[in-house]
């Protein structure tokens, strides 16, 4: 397909809309409050929040220049821009980690049509914490998962067979904005809680010596994928840019409101936590158990939990229709197939290992690698290897092997100020991202020790 009849997006606000609408989702508010819980709460959002600033940024900015400049998937962008197999692998590393993310992502996608269903019912008059680790429990080991997997990718399937303009840049445009304001409120409700000041305290009070080689990979894993980095989906969304986009602005403020709105979703989580007597770090199942107490506990409660739900489910859709972005564009452009048949292929293929993924949690718990369930392997897979692996590549790519004029042009670097802030930007893809990324792998793989 030519550039010119590539679609594009409409206005400023829509790649915003969109790009938050991809980065903001379930890796905020199910994945960021768990992954802080299991990882030791401020420790965790402190190097978090370092990984956003030096590779997070950078990295997106750097997918931008790509995808603007090649307006291609991220396969064929990087053999337009250099033909040699070694950076080839990129684009399948991107295109293998989508799939899996959204495989596992849709099972927990598919838990929010039943939450929504669960809040109307008012959660059966569940009253005690027990009961709703029970409900949970018993839901997730059943088959109904796997019928919501399947239901929410079919939703998806419907979406994305429509193509770019339409579904995604309309729905996000509405939607990010309404889901900043309701968690707003659920924030201030839980600063009223008895457990507020220690749910706050563990948030953001770092204990230094709980900084392990877990953490730092657990923190840099979360980054990546709360921002959709290293598998090229912002690589396919920015190919879709007009020339008047700012690359670097976008990238900052997409990462800005994707990291407040997790940070928003720890402020609500935590007070919740400890005034419930949960544990922090339940796991995949906090966000799940924890956030019925806090509906059942509020005014109008089963409100706030239908709406609550129905804007995460919609979150959730804006994530999907991203990934799946990426393969489709891929299938469509490289191996010249039909926008339909290549939305069929990756609901096909997500259809499959979303089911094993699902059941990964009942019938097929003892199916394990290396202690890891389909769900659980997926994700670690995915999240923590993958792409922070494709992050070093396009990092290395765009510092090193691309023109400077492509980084100058595409950045639009018309003052002495800006021109000064690019170079802090190609500093951190030269050295700074790189090396971060491989020695958190390192120190992960117990390489070496600190
Ligand atoms: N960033 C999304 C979220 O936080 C997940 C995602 C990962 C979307 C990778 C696209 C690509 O929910």
């Amino acid at each position: 397909m030519s550039k010119s009849e590539r679609a594009q997006f409409a206005t400023r606000l829509g790649v915003l809309a969109t790009t938050v609408g991809s980065a903001v989702g379930l890796g905020n508010i199910w994945r960021f409050p768990y992954e802080a819980g299991v990882h030791g709460g401020g420790a965790f959002m402190l190097v978090y929040i370092f990984f956003v600033l030096v590779i997070g940024i950078p990295v997106a900015t750097a997918e931008f220049i790509i995808g603007r400049h090649t307006h291609s998937n991220v396969y064929g962008a990087f053999r337009k821009l250099h033909d040699s197999p070694f950076w080839k692998v990129s684009g399948v590393i991107g295109i293998v980690a989508s799939l899996m993310i959204l495989s596992f992502y849709s099972v927990v996608a598919g838990w929010t049509f039943e939450y929504i269903l669960r809040s109307l019912q008012n959660f059966n008059g569940a009253e005690t914490q027990e009961a709703l680790h029970a409900q949970f429990n018993q839901f997730t080991s059943s088959w109904e998962s796997v019928v919501w997997t399947l239901a929410f990718l079919l939703v998806n399937y419907l979406i994305i067979r429509r193509g770019v303009q339409n579904g995604i840049e309309k729905m996000s445009n509405i939607l990010m904005p309404v889901l900043f304001v309701i968690l707003l409120a659920f924030c201030v409700n839980s600063l009223f809680m008895p457990g507020a000041s220690q749910g706050l305290e563990f948030l953001f009070k770092p204990d230094f010596s709980s900084i392990t080689p877990q953490v730092l990979m657990g923190a840099m894993g979360q980054a990546f994928f709360s921002l959709s980095l290293g598998l090229g989906g912002l690589i396919t969304y920015s190919s879709y840019f007009s020339s008047k986009t700012r690359l670097l602005g976008s990238a900052a403020s997409m990462a800005g409101l994707d990291t407040l709105v997790a940070i928003f979703a720890g402020i609500i989580i935590f007070p919740a936590v400890f005034t419930f007597g949960e544990s922090p770090a339940e796991g995949p199942k906090l966000v799940f158990e924890v956030l019925p107490s806090i509906f059942l506990d509020m005014k109008f409660g089963q409100v706030w939990s239908v709406l609550f739900f129905v804007l995460l489910f919609l979150a959730s859709l804006t994530s999907t229709i991203s990934m799946s972005e990426i393969s489709i564009a891929y299938f469509t452009e490289e191996r010249h197939m039909s926008r339909r048949n290549a939305t069929l292929l990756n609901t096909a293929i997500a259809m499959l290992f979303g089911t094993l993924s699902a059941l990964s949690f009942g019938p097929l718990r003892h199916m394990t690698v290396c202690g890891r369930g389909v769900f659980d392997l997926l994700d670690y897979l995915s999240s923590t290897i993958l792409l922070p692996l494709g992050g070093m590549i396009i990092s290395i790519f765009v510092g090193w092997v691309i023109k400077r004029s492509v980084i100058y042009e595409q950045l639009d670097v018309v003052s002495p100020a800006k021109a000064r802030l690019v170079k802090v930007v190609i500093f951190c893809l030269r050295y700074v991202a790189p090396t971060c990324i491989l020695l958190v792998f390192l120190s992960g793989l117990g390489v070496i020790r600190f």
